[in-house]
């Protein structure tokens, strides 16, 4: 099959033949109709994940037809029109006994702890516990996105953040995750405050019902957010992951709020620091958001279904195998302007 391979870190990955997928014993190898081009496949060409042993194929968001199903897989079939969250869950462990699969303690991920969904072909782990089934009626390029960055966003503000109608919502970073939690937060009843530095992306941030943009290259985009919801938001997320937005999020709460991180603050990176002595006097709830489980897609499939929710609408551009490579780079300095979605199969 034909994928995009990195030799080495944060240099030009190239697309190349490599050898076929098998099907993991209760895995499946699905055919990649459509991938995004999430941040996190950055953050993995740039060497911030341990997981990854090189050479390396990313892609984790993705959405596509099963091809060949692994012994002992008992719900799923050649033909079947799927996505799965990026996180894919053992289905045994305490976690996912609890029902917390998104963070399983033995899970894997394509495009880090094996070689993920910028080819023609992937393979998935635990079929039974984490495929999803997309419905006819929804394209390939759109339901890519409810593999990692949409359904996050869906977990991050509904159920980490329990976003409640009129409270007032910022997020800071609108591309993927950020336009999908403005979205899905204004759907909710929220009013909403977008900040990003990219004209572009604050538009599409307007048209899918932000309230509000701030334009975080014009001066201090917490005291924007503070004055823009007189006093401060009720929830917060960085939909981005900097030391910069983590702290203006935070800084941007009122009283009592709560921030949700969900953009990746890697150690090797540098981390962030968080002021801890608002956190106490003010209350403040600092929340992770991590995936979500294939268990709970249904109620965000069921808003998307009726039209509450348009992850079509964010997708901006459909790419080809061969413009992966380029597009993968550019993450590093390109301003944001929606969702790239890349097909293996043109
Ligand atoms: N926690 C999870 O489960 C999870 C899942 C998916 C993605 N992520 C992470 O979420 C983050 C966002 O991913 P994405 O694919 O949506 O990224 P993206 O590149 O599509 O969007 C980032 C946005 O941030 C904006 N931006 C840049 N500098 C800014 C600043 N100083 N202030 C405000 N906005 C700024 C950019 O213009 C862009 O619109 C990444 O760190 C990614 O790895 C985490
Ligand atoms: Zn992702
Ligand atoms: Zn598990």
């Amino acid at each position: 099959m034909r994928a995009v391979v990195f030799e080495r870190y944060g240099e030009q990955a190239e697309v190349r033949e490599v050898a076929d997928p098998a099907p993991p014993t209760g895995g499946v190898v699905v055919r990649v109709e459509a991938t995004g081009l999430c941040r996190s496949d950055w953050h993995g060409w740039m060497g911030h994940d341990p997981d990854i042993v090189l050479p390396h194929v990313p892609g984790h968001e993705l959405a596509g037809v099963v091809e060949a199903v692994g012994a002992g897989v008992t719900g799923w079939r050649a033909g079947d029109r799927v996505t799965a969250p990026f996180v894919c869950a053992c289905g045994r462990c305490a976690e996912c006994a609890a029902g917390q699969h998104q963070v399983c303690a033995r899970q894997t991920q394509p495009g880090f702890t094996h070689w993920g969904s910028f080819a023609e072909y992937v393979a998935l782990d635990h079929a039974d516990v984490n495929l999803v089934a997309v419905p006819d009626g929804l394209a390939y390029t759109t339901a890519a996105g409810l593999g990692c960055r949409f359904a996050t966003a869906f977990r991050a503000v509904v159920a980490r953040g329990r976003v409640a109608a009129g409270e007032w919502v910022a997020v800071h970073g609108c591309g993927g995750v950020g336009l999908s939690a403005v979205m899905i937060a204004a759907a909710a009843g929220a009013r909403v405050v977008a900040v990003d530095t990219s004209p572009e992306a604050l538009d599409l941030a307007r048209k899918f019902g932000a309230a509000h943009a701030v334009d975080a290259t014009a001066g201090d985009a917490a005291a924007a957010v503070r004055e823009a919801t007189g006093g401060g938001a009720h929830l917060s997320l960085d939909a981005l992951g900097s030391p910069v937005t983590a702290a203006a999020s935070v800084a941007g709460l009122r009283r009592r709020g709560r921030h949700v991180q969900v953009g990746l603050l890697p150690e090797a990176a540098g981390g962030a620091v968080l002021p801890m002595e608002r956190v106490i006097g003010w209350e403040l709830e600092i929340l992770g958001s991590h995936g979500m489980a294939a268990h709970a897609y249904p109620p965000m499939m069921e808003l998307v279904r009726s039209g509450m929710l348009r992850p079509d609408l964010l997708v901006t551009s459909v790419i080809p195998l061969d413009a992966a490579p380029a597009a993968l780079a550019a993450m590093g300095s390109a301003a944001g302007r929606g969702v790239t979605v890349i097909q293996p199969g043109s």
